[in-house]
């Protein structure tokens, strides 16, 4: 997108909100977030008021660029190979600096921080008029799936929040998170950017947190990501009554993530579907994704969602 074409008065308009401590919903390239000032607490606690959240996680905090995020973490050499993916899907968990100024409800009293630089134009534009950083999860109701369109926040929050449309979103699933100890890069969770690509780009492989890791909970529900359908997972075919969700070439299906068996298409396209499947069918029966690159988030995202509720 050209700068030309940004919203200039719209994002001037939804800065002024933000810096008064409203929260906005705004485009990312991977999900939509709903973002609140980070350095006020006020209107952090907006963000959970607004998506229902019943507790406490650590908020990912967007910079627009690298001096913004300089002034917020330490940034030690493997941190800074690492930001050759920023602007991009990709957090890191990196020590906080204490004049940091970040509200202690985004970090959930941790004396990390999660940071990004959104590739996304709009967001970028957002985040330097505003001045701030801006904490913000995706923009659905606690527990719902993550929007990758304006309607879908719309529709989420029954028009409650103002939201800069920028079109469909890039990536289509959130962003991956690593976390740094010494010269060990660990991965917390699985994301737009594949962990082949990180290890590719770094020469060192990329550890997994254990599942039930302490570090890696934070936030890391099982059941999230969740449709009001009941999903079945692995699926050859759909059994009757079952909405089926394919990917490549395969049986007759209600929606197919990729029919030429594009993990980058599926992933764009995941809870797009999940959302378009969920109005009308309640038993969605879901193709096999290979493991492998995007496969990785998009099973993790697939495995969250068919997780039993409460
Ligand atoms: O793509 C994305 O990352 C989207 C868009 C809007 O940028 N954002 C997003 O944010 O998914 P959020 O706030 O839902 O992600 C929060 C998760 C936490 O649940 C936790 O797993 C991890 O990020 N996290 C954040 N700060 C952390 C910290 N200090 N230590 C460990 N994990 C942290
Ligand atoms: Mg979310």
């Amino acid at each position: 997108m050209s700068e030309a074409r940004l919203p200039t008065a719209e994002i001037t308009r939804l800065a002024a909100l933000l810096r008064a401590g409203e929260v906005v919903a705004f485009p990312t390239e991977t999900v939509y977030g709903l973002g609140a000032d980070a350095t006020n607490s006020d209107a952090v606690l907006k963000i959970y008021e607004t998506k229902g959240r019943p507790r406490f996680n650590p908020l990912i905090v967007h910079v627009a660029d690298l001096a913004m995020a300089e002034q917020l973490v330490e940034l030690p050499p493997l941190a800074r190979e690492l930001a050759q993916f920023w602007p991009g899907p990709l957090t890191l968990v990196l020590k906080k600096r204490r004049d940091a100024g970040l509200s202690d409800i985004v970090t959930a009293g941790l004396d990390t921080v999660g940071i990004r630089i959104p590739a996304h134009p709009m967001a970028q534009t957002l985040i330097r008029a505003v001045g701030r950083p801006l904490a913000a999860p995706s923009a659905n109701p606690s527990g719902q799936l993550s929007p990758t369109t304006a309607a879908q926040v719309i529709a989420g929050f029954g028009g409650r929040v103002p939201v800069l449309d920028g079109g469909p979103a890039e990536a289509g699933v959130e962003s991956t998170i690593v976390t740094l100890d010494g010269d060990v890069v660990t991965q917390l969770r699985a994301g737009a950017l594949p962990r082949e690509t990180i290890a590719a780009a770094l020469g060192r492989e990329i550890a997994v947190a254990a599942k039930d890791a302490a570090i890696a909970a934070p936030g890391m529900m099982l059941s999230h990501y969740a449709p009001r359908a009941t999903l079945r997972l692995d699926a050859a075919a759909a059994e009757a009554g079952e909405a089926y969700l394919g990917f490549g070439p395969g049986p007759e299906a209600a929606a197919n993530l990729s029919a030429t068996g594009d993990l980058r298409e599926a992933a764009r396209n995941l809870f797009s579907m999940l959302h378009e499947l969920d109005g009308s069918a309640t038993r969605i029966a879901v193709a096999p994704i290979p493991e492998t690159g995007l496969g990785e988030a998009i099973n993790d995202r697939l495995r969250r969602a068919a997780a039993p509720r409460g």
